[in-house]
Parts: C-alpha cells; sequence; structure tokens
C-alpha cells in the first residue's frame, strides 16, 4: 500500500485533488493507498465532511484516511508527501509577500518529513513560492534525499502547451518538448525555443517572434495572477490536474525523445544553474519518482537573458529566508 501524505486536505486544490487521487488515477489502478491528510486545528471540521464524501465515492482502492493537524503524527511512515496547505496569494498581492508567511509551514513540514516519514520518502510542493518553500522544507529535512524533492511547475507547462497549440490551430498533444526554466512565478520563462509543434521546432511553424517573445511568454508568466484576478481565487482544478500530470510523469517512464519540467534541486546541474535552488529544469524519469535533467538544449540570447532574470529571482528569495 502506498501511503500518501496530502496537506492542506479542505484547501480548494484538494476538493479537486484528493478524489482523483484515491480514484487511482494518479498511481494506476492496482494501487491499494492510504490518505494522511493534514490540516489547520481550525479546518478540521471541514475536513470531516471532505473524508465522509471519500467514503461515499466507495473508491476499491482507497483503503484508509488519517487525519490530523500535527506533522509527526500524520506524515508517519509516508512514502508520498503532497504538500499543497499554505496561505495563498490573494488579488493584488505578490509571492514574495507570502515568502515569510509561509516559510514557517515549510520548516516545520521539513523536520517531520525527516523524523516520521519512510527515509525514501519523495516530496511534491505546490503552497507558494513552491520553489523556495521546497528549499526550505529539504533544508530542514536533515538526512533525506535532495533527489527526492520536487516543487511544480508543470501547471505552468500545461499553459504553455495550451497555448502553442491554440496559436498554431493544433492539439495539445502534438506540442511537446516544452520546458519551463526556473521559478513557478511571473518571472519564469516558459521555452518556445526548443519546443516543438507536430515534431518541427515551434519557432517553424509560428513564425511570428513577436509573438512569442511577447504575448506569449507573458500570457503563461502571468496566468496565475490573471486566474485570480477573475476568480477571486488561486487556480485549483487545473493545479490539481497539473499535480496529478506531474505525479503520474514521475512514476512513468518518459517516452523517447519527451520530457516534463519540475522544480529539482540544482546542485550539480549542466546548465551552470546556482546550487541549491530548486529550479525548474527538462526532466526525464525511469518511472522510479525520480528524474534526471535533459542536458544540452541550447538557449538563445533572448533565452539566457531571461534565464539568468528568474536565476536571480530564486537566489534572492533563498538569501531572503535561509540567510536573511
Ligand atoms: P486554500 O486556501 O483553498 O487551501 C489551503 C489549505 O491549506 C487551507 O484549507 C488551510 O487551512 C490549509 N493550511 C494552511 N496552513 C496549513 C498548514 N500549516 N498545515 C496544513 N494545512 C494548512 O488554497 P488552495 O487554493 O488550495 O492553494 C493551496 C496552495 O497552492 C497555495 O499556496 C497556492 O498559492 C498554491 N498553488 C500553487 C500552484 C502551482 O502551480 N505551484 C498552483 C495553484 C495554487
Ligand atoms: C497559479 O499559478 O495559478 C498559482 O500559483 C497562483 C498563486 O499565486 O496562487
Amino acid at each position: 500500500m502506498r501511503r500518501i501524505a496530502v496537506t492542506g486536505g479542505s484547501g480548494q486544490i484538494n476538493y479537486n485533488l484528493l478524489f482523483r487521487i484515491a480514484s487511482g488515477e494518479m498511481l494506476g489502478e492496482e494501487q491499494p493507498i492510504a490518505l494522511h491528510l493534514l490540516e489547520l486545528p481550525e479546518a478540521l471540521g471541514a475536513l470531516e465532511g471532505v473524508v465522509m464524501e471519500l467514503q461515499d465515492c466507495a473508491y476499491p482502492l482507497l483503503r484508509e484516511v488519517v487525519i490530523g493537524s500535527d506533522p509527526m503524527k500524520v506524515f508517519s511512515g509516508v512514502d508520498l508527501a503532497i504538500l499543497v496547505g499554505a496561505t495563498p496569494r490573494g488579488k493584488g498581492m505578490e509571492r514574495s509577500d507570502l515568502l515569510k508567511e509561509n516559510a514557517k509551514i515549510f520548516v516545520a513540514q521539513g523536520k517531520a518529513l525527516a523524523k516520521v516519514a519512510d527515509p525514501e520518502v519523495k516530496v511534491f510542493v505546490v503552497g507558494n513560492p513552491c520553489n523556495t518553500n521546497c528549499l526550505i522544507a529539504f533544508h530542514h529535512a536533515g538526512g533525506l534525499n535532495p533527489r527526492h524533492f520536487f516543487a511544480m511547475t508543470r501547471l505552468d507547462e500545461n499553459r504553455a502547451k495550451a497555448q502553442l497549440a491554440a496559436k498554431a490551430g493544433v492539439l495539445v498533444r502534438e506540442v511537446t518538448q516544452v520546458t519551463i526554466w526556473g521559478n513557478h512565478s511571473a518571472t519564469q520563462v516558459p521555452d518556445f525555443f526548443n519546443a516543438r509543434i507536430k515534431g518541427k521546432p515551434a519557432i517553424e511553424v509560428i513564425k511570428d517572434r513577436h509573438y512569442l517573445e511577447g504575448e506569449f511568454m507573458t500570457t503563461v508568466q502571468q496566468r496565475g495572477s490573471a486566474v485570480i484576478a477573475a476568480r477571486g481565487k488561486s487556480s485549483a482544478a487545473s493545479a490539481a490536474n497539473a499535480i496529478l500530470d506531474w505525479i503520474k510523469d514521475l512514476y512513468t517512464p518518459t517516452p523517447a525523445n519527451e520530457w516534463f519540467s519540475s522544480a529539482i534541486y540544482s546542485t550539480g546541474n549542466s546548465y551552470g544553474i546556482a546550487d541549491d535552488l530548486f529550479f525548474s529544469f527538462p526532466c526525464r524519469s525511469k518511472g522510479d519518482g525520480t528524474c534526471e535533467i535533459v542536458a544540452g538544449l541550447p538557449w538563445d540570447e533572448f533565452l539566457r537573458k531571461k534565464i539568468e532574470k528568474t536565476e536571480a529571482e530564486l537566489i534572492q528569495e533563498r538569501d531572503e529566508v535561509l540567510r536573511g
């Protein structure tokens, strides 16, 4: 049985995510699972309602549900931890406003994972600012493997694919090899330069470089804010969907000539990005819940400058929370 911790159990992402995990969509229809759901004490009542609904779905694979507000108890024995719970960004707030607020959560959860989770636990950070929260959790999870920590940029990848597909008038699945470089923030770099459409370089299919460097980039970079402005709440169904895509990517051998985006530990990377960051790279997996960086993708001058900017932002976030 796989024991899966999910934090922020009564939040809006989880109202989309938990049911899909329990149905077997994430780890396959043969894999029994136990859900370990962490919430703040004041939200445990609402979480109990979610647990009732999970029970009422009568999912054959869902064998056990544990709930609580103490990570030292809830994380006991888990082999996957999906860290969603955090204070979300409201209208007009930037991610940096959240940095210090949410850092405390990830200190406590990193420590608890190191103490009570399976020593091979894979940790997937979604709560924002997710790259730096992931770094904080890792830094406080002495003894756990940095290659087992990930922060989510898979939603950004899906957004970039959807925009390119719409512009080129093709199916989304015909857009491949799309990388998000760097931070899950407005400085992220959706890479149209190495992307392919129907197997051809995207820049040969969409010849409008002005669009690619302008509207395409900003639409993807600002999509999270645009959803907040429209809905008054941050994206939830699409975020849950991306969590499933991302974890499936890590537990499925990546097809030839493909890759997916995930923020992973940067130390030792082949692109010259600073060490000790969770930086989004193109990744491939053997299907064991770990991944390797796809090496040697070329950067043109435009991309290089943008990547330097997102790297600088992550260094600044790191220095603010870990050394500030
Ligand atoms: P939400 O407010 O609906 O739910 C968050 C839940 O987390 C709440 O129920 C809250 O009680 C709980 N929580 C807060 N602190 C906690 C703690 N210490 N332990 C356990 N639970 C805790 O928010 P949401 O819309 O579900 O979003 C959750 C997070 O995901 C936010 O930080 C949001 O910014 C982020 N997000 C990330 C991405 C991405 O692509 N990486 C996309 C969308 C949203
Ligand atoms: C998103 O990309 O939709 C979210 O990360 C936005 C946010 O800040 O909650």
